[in-house]
């Protein structure tokens, strides 16, 4: 009985971030650009603050594979902490994510 609870609670689990909360890259993509462009380059192209790294590149690299939204939130050095849902976190990994398959140089 207890291992069965537990197995649904698993299922639960992982249903949930494809139901409750699918991550939507079109979303992310009009927040970076709202929010991160003043910065970051989030398509192509060098950034307009070249202390901030091209999405492009942070969508390759290992530490956003690795860390994934936690990047988002952890305390950066000259880009200011935002106070991200989790809903808007996932969405913007949904658009680097695309942005990762996709050929830009
Ligand atoms: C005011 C300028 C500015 C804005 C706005 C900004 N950033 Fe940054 N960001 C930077 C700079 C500069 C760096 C590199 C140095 C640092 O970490 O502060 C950076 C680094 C990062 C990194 C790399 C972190 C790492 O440790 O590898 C990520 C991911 C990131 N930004 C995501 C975002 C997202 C998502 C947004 C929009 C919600 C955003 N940034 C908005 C300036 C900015």
């Amino acid at each position: 009985m207890k291992t069965r609870i537990g197995f649904c609670l698993i299922v639960l689990t992982l249903s949930l971030p494809a139901t409750a909360w699918a991550a939507d890259s079109v979303e992310g993509e009009r927040l970076a650009r709202r929010v991160c462009s003043t910065c970051h380059s989030i398509a192509t192209g060098q950034s307009p603050m070249a202390a901030a790294p091209p999405f492009a590149s942070i969508a390759r690299s290992r530490a956003f594979r690795i860390g994934g939204t936690s990047l988002f939130f952890k305390s950066h050095v000259i880009m200011p902490n935002f106070a991200f849902t989790n809903e808007q976190a996932e969405d913007v990994a949904a658009y680097l994510k695309v942005l990762a398959r996709r050929r830009v140089r």
